[in-house]
């Protein structure tokens, strides 16, 4: 993609050089703007070896092609990092009297800006409003840091380190472009519990991995993802814990998640039933924790059926939805994976369903997953083995391509 760096003058300008690098290794086409104050910092023949482009900071440069404006009109996403005070006051006025204003004035694409400058600069009330103002008009900001600062004083103001710099115009880039840009996607996660009494629970062993692995693959894709995720482990919640493209809705039981559930779902253009729904539930909870004496000698607990949600988002489908389910079997003698996989996606009525062979050493709490994917002619549309990463990823294609 075509992704146009600004750089404006700070001594940060030097952490850069790193972002431009990182962006070429991607496969980007990478254009720097660097101010005049900014070829202080670092020369013009570092920006153009690293971008392998060439660079200009005039708007007199190139004057046959209409550079001034070309570089904004062409651009995927522009990032200005260093953002200096007044650089960013420049961006609010909508001032364009060098390149770099002149492009970010002729975009449209996604803008993120990584501001540095002292600390007295950046709490200036003058400063901090101008960062609304562009923030109001969907400017991104990243950072800044709290730390050290060039003088030897301390506070925020340190640019964010260009690692993460480039992990934000990562994913504003798979936001903007991707094969689900615009979509909204419904993905469960996780096992719910059903309660027997304030202590205990009926529960199963999915960790909720593979479901994550969909919302991020999804997400990188473009989608806006609601994930519910049902008794996920914090360690696996990490993978998308800040991650502006999934919003995790968290909940314990089969009812839980059938109210989450139904209240997203008429909003979502795809559904994904990753979770491992408990199937059976206490019809009452006892109030008290139930003890040895009271259950004297055998403890026999009677359980009714939970609603199926998946039948049930399918029943209320909204028009042009996509709804998957998930599988996880132990086919028995003279039974396929396929063959149950089948018979399931039947019952379900679901557009697809993604079906996974599990055991005592198999599927669960494990990396390796091995995935078919059914469509309604039953036919085997997607077959991978590999990490639960894999899986998603060939699962999530499945469905973009299927749109
Ligand atoms: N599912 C659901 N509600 C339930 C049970 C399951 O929405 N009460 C969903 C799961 O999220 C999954 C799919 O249905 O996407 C298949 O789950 P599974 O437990 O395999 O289905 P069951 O109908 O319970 O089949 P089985 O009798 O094999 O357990």
């Amino acid at each position: 993609m075509f992704v146009v760096v600004g750089v404006t003058g700070g001594i940060a300008a030097y952490k850069t050089v790193q972002l431009v690098r990182l962006l070429v290794k991607d496969g980007h086409d990478v254009h720097v703007i660097p101010t005049d104050d900014a070829l202080r910092f670092v020369g013009l023949p570092t920006w153009e070896a690293i971008s392998r482009n060439p660079v200009t900071t005039s708007v007199h440069d190139d004057v046959a092609r209409v550079r001034h404006v070309a570089l904004g009109q062409q651009a995927d996403l522009v990032v200005v990092a260093p953002a200096t005070a007044n650089t960013i006051a420049k961006m609010a006025a909508g001032l364009a009297d060098d390149l770099l204003g002149t492009t970010l004035l002729a975009t449209q694409a996604p803008v993120v800006i990584a501001p540095a400058m002292h600390t007295e600069m950046w709490q200036h009330p003058a400063t901090q409003a101008n960062v609304d103002t562009l923030m109001s008009r969907g400017v991104h900001m990243i950072g800044p840091e709290a730390g050290e600062l060039t003088g030897g004083d301390s506070g925020p103001g340190r640019m964010t380190e260009p690692e993460r710099i480039h992990e934000t115009v990562a994913r504003e880039l798979a936001r903007g472009s991707g094969e689900a840009a615009g979509q909204q996607w419904l993905v469960t996660a996780g096992g719910t519990r059903e309660p027997i009494d304030p202590v205990r629970f009926i529960g199963n062993r999915s960790s909720g991995r593979q479901g994550v692995e969909v919302a991020l693959a999804a997400a990188r894709r473009g989608a806006e993802v609601t994930l519910i995720a049902a008794n996920v482990s914090p360690e696996v919640l990490a993978q998308v814990a800040g991650d502006p493209r999934i919003r995790v809705v968290e909940i314990m039981s089969t009812d839980d998640l059938e109210r989450a559930a139904s209240a997203h779902a008429p909003s979502v253009d795809v559904v994904v039933m990753a979770a491992a729904v408990a199937d059976y539930r206490m019809p009452d909870v006892a109030h008290e924790k139930i003890t040895k004496e009271s259950a004297e000698g055998t403890l026999r607990l009677e359980l009714v059926e939970t609603t199926d949600i998946l039948r049930g988002l399918v029943a209320s489908r909204v028009e042009g939805q996509t709804i998957v389910g998930f599988a996880a079997e132990t086919p028995g003698e003279g039974e396929t994976l396929v063959g149950r996989a089948i018979a399931k996606r039947r019952r379900k009525g679901a557009d697809l369903l993604a079906a996974n062979e599990v055991g005592w050493r198999k599927g669960f709490e494990q990396d390796e997953n091995h995935l078919v994917v059914i469509d309604a002619a039953d036919a085997v549309v997607a077959e991978v083995q590999g990490t639960k990463r894999d899986t998603a990823e060939a699962l999530v294609a499945t469905i973009c391509a299927r749109r």
